[in-house]
């Protein structure tokens, strides 16, 4: 008896990324957490320019032009525990079909710029920070 082992592809393309952006956004308004963020939101637009962004940071192939931080600061009752969920979601969302060096690359961008946006928000606190001389 044999067993074999099949490991996941990595991500390769924008048809990959698309398979792991449907995913995250599939079911999003469902989402307890997160669902209210996205109950406005145009899906037909809004697909292709995270598509478009990731090929961009992933690939390198300049399609995105856009603000990526500007919709963020018009959510009202963003908390740092809601970019948690989301990055939960999104590692989630990777994980399911695809592992790699691109892989651990898009939740390790993804981790970045979710700080960059809670720094942003003044979401970022600075803990035991230690004020005596
Ligand atoms: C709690 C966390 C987050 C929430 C609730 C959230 C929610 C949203 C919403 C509601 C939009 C606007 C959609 C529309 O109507 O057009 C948006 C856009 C976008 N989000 Fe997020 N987001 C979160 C975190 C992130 C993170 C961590 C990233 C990047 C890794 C990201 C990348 C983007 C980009 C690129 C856009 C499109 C910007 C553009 O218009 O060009 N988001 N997000």
């Amino acid at each position: 008896m044999s067993s074999v082992t099949h490991a996941k592809p990595d991500v390769q393309s924008s048809a990959d990324i698309e398979v792991i952006v449907r995913n995250f956004y599939g079911d999003i308004a469902e989402d307890p957490n997160l669902g209210r963020f996205f109950a406005d939101v145009d899906w037909d637009a809004h697909l292709p320019k995270m598509i478009s962004f990731w090929s961009s940071i992933l690939f390198h192939t300049g399609e995105y032009h856009g603000r990526p931080f500007d919709p963020h600061a018009r959510l009202q009752g963003l908390e740092a525990a809601n970019f948690d969920q989301w990055l939960a979601r999104f590692s989630t969302s990777v994980d399911r079909h695809f592992e790699g060096e691109a892989a651990d690359r898009m939740k390790h961008k993804a981790e970045q710029i979710a700080t960059v946006f809670q720094v942003k928000l003044g979401l970022w606190g600075i803990v035991d920070r230690d004020v005596t001389p």
